[in-house]
């Protein structure tokens, strides 16, 4: 879950309107976090070098070509490039079949050069790509999808984070936002961010109250309206609005829906789970689309390469 990186993120006149218990919003930048992390990283990764260390190397599959995984893969790989990673990419066609992939996965648990993979999702129909997902090493399994994974995350103990909710955890850190006994909404129960999400919110040490809501619930807007952080993640463009948040709200957007716009030379344009205008005036901090959460997403898939590279959770 990347997106398109650009430098237009708000509209001039919003910036510093009036909104908020402090008066006015600030921006939580994605893009810029990112970089300073990606920073931080290719450091790291020269001091190990520099000692006769590994360089971490990721492999990402890719099937098919669907524009947006094609954009988030070659995202990943400069983003490799940019930690001072080794980066491969294995591209197959989408008649490939179930046991064909099965096989390449088990070719990269087996390519001791390897440190982490990931195998880019949606696959075509045919695939079982829950198989696939627990077919991959869970030592190398830098998504975090794997069970075992996600079983450690839910009960604390060192894992794989998926990267998206490791990547607004620590937007929130870096930006202050309080969340000891404050109430936090997740929009949105997907395996890969609404779930683990709320566990990591709920964890020691974050200790916020949870509430997930999710298209079945009756309560949604009431549950918003108490809400000191709110986590957009449910998929449907703009669906936060002005009148279901509190003043001086957190709100944090993971949506990134490809709406179409002909003004743009790409025919489209990314547009967040959260109706940004209208809300944007009442938060206390926000994070805008593209720009907020997309690049932390990819830049926690780095974070994770070279825990995998230090084998810091599993030998
Ligand atoms: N498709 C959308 N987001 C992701 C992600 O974070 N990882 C993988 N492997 N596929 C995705």
């Amino acid at each position: 879950m990347s997106e398109k990186q650009s430098s237009k993120v708000i509209a001039p006149s919003l910036i510093g309107r009036a909104g908020g218990e402090s008066g006015t919003f600030s921006l939580i930048d994605g893009k810029a976090t990112a970089a300073t992390i990606k920073a931080e990283i290719k450091e790291e990764v020269e001091r190990i070098v520099a000692a006769g260390g590994k360089r971490p190397h990721l492999a990402a599959v890719l099937v098919g070509h669907d524009g947006g995984s094609e954009t988030y893969v070659k995202n990943k790989v400069l983003a490799c490039e940019a930690c001072g990673f080794q980066s491969t990419l294995l591209r197959f066609e989408d008649d490939i079949t179930e046991a064909e992939l099965l096989a390449c996965v088990d070719r990269l648990n087996n390519d001791p050069d390897v440190d982490g993979f990931i195998v880019q999702l949606p696959l075509p129909k045919h695939i079982d790509e829950q198989k696939v997902i627990e077919a991959i090493d869970y030592r190398k399994d830098v998504d975090g999808f794997h069970p075992i994974n996600v079983g450690r995350v839910a009960i604390g103990l060192p894992a794989f984070i998926s990267a998206t909710p490791k990547g607004i955890l620590e937007l929130l850190r870096r930006y202050n936002v309080e969340t000891k006994g404050k109430k936090c909404v997740i929009l949105g129960r997907s395996n890969i961010v609404g779930k683990p999400m709320s566990q990591l919110m709920m964890q020691k040490g974050v200790d916020a109250t949870v509430t997930v809501c999710h298209s079945r619930s009756t309560t949604l807007k009431e549950e918003c309206l108490q809400a000191d952080i709110i986590i957009a993640a449910i998929g449907q463009p703009a669906f936060l609005k002005g009148d279901m948040v509190k003043p001086g709200v957190t709100v944090i957007d993971v949506g990134t829906t490809r709406v179409p716009d002909a003004i743009r030379k790409s025919g489209f344009r990314l547009q967040g789970d959260v109706d940004f205008d209208a809300v944007a005036p009442l938060a206390s901090k926000i994070t805008p689309v593209p720009g907020g959460v997309g690049p932390m997403t990819i830049c926690m898939l780095m974070q994770n390469t070279l825990a995998a590279g230090k084998h810091e959770y599993y030998d």
